[in-house]
């Protein structure tokens, strides 16, 4: 990210959302507060979307992404409290109807959060659950130090939502963060992340991820870390977590886009949801 600067691919992805709103009347994640919190009409998100034909498959992933997680908070414990890492423009805490009962902790990079309380304001949206905002650098800050100071109780069930952050970070700030999740609940902790995969390709679909790839470092925001599958899953398993669940195009794609079940796998975006049984204990 530039120093100071709100991220600019956390605007991206609501319009993304946003977009998928009008285009796709949000057949994969309905977002009542996806277009307002844009401040743009749906006639300006439309124009948008219909001027970049190119985005519709970053726009399908970035709703399977939130609709994955939207389906683990509704399956997570009635007072877990939801903790969004790297939040953006996410609207969890700002639906009408208020998806869950707990509070919500929205971690961010300090510019980006600061921008985004005002986009609120001009946007006249409100949380309609409990909010905590928490600014944390994941590079350099304690994360559950901050959660602390911000009232998160240890000893009651995380769900913890990490979506479009892994790929802008380090591989020593993921393992920490990772490790900062795993111990954050002596209770049962939930955590739904996405992550880039490794594509050693040079077809087509290796070409548009690398035009994307310098798109985004020449808005200051490179991707940094990728995974192959299996280094995902040792991570997890260094920091104890009991179960993962890891999603790639395929899993996706016929789970939330209709796509026939023979559909092959092939390098992208992948969901996982990683669960840590509660032990009793903290470390
Ligand atoms: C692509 S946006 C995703 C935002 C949101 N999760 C979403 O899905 O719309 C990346 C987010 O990661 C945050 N981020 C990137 N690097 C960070 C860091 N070192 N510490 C804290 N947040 C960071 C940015 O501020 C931004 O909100």
């Amino acid at each position: 990210m530039i120093d100071g600067e709100p991220s600019r691919t956390a605007w991206s992805a609501a319009l993304h959302r946003a977009a998928h709103q009008i285009v796709d009347g949000g057949a994969v994640f309905p977002d009542a507060v996806a277009v307002p919190i844009t401040c743009w009409s749906p006639e300006r998100v439309a124009d948008d979307a219909r001027l970049h034909p190119q985005r519709r498959g970053m726009r399908a992933f970035i709703a399977c992404r939130h609709r994955y997680a939207r389906d683990v908070l509704a399956r997570s414990a009635a007072d877990a409290q939801v903790v969004v890492l790297g939040a953006g423009l996410d609207t969890i805490a700002y639906q009408p109807l208020g998806l869950l009962g707990g509070t919500v902790f929205e971690v961010d990079h300090p510019a980006t959060q600061s921008w985004k309380l005002e986009r609120l304001v001009e946007a006249g949206i409100s949380p309609t659950v409990p909010v905590r905002y928490v600014a944390v650098d994941f590079e350099t800050d304690d994360l559950t130090a901050a959660l602390e100071a911000a009232g998160f109780d240890r000893e009651r069930p995380a769900a913890v939502v990490w979506l479009g952050v892994t790929v802008y970070l380090t591989a020593d700030a993921i393992e920490e963060t990772v490790a900062r999740v795993a111990g954050l609940s002596s209770a049962r902790t939930d955590l739904v992340l996405d992550y880039s995969e490794h594509d050693p390709g040079t077809g087509a679909g290796a070409r548009r991820r690398t035009a994307r790839a310098n798109r985004v470092a020449s808005i200051g925001e490179p991707w940094l870390t990728h995974f192959t599958p299996s280094e995902l899953a040792s991570l997890f398993e260094r920091h104890g977590f009991d179960e993962v669940e890891d999603l790639g195009f395929a899993g996706w794609g016929t789970r939330y886009l209709g796509l026939p079940p023979e559909t092959p796998d092939r390098p992208s975006g992948h969901l996982v949801h990683a669960v840590r049984h509660g032990s009793g204990a903290l470390y």
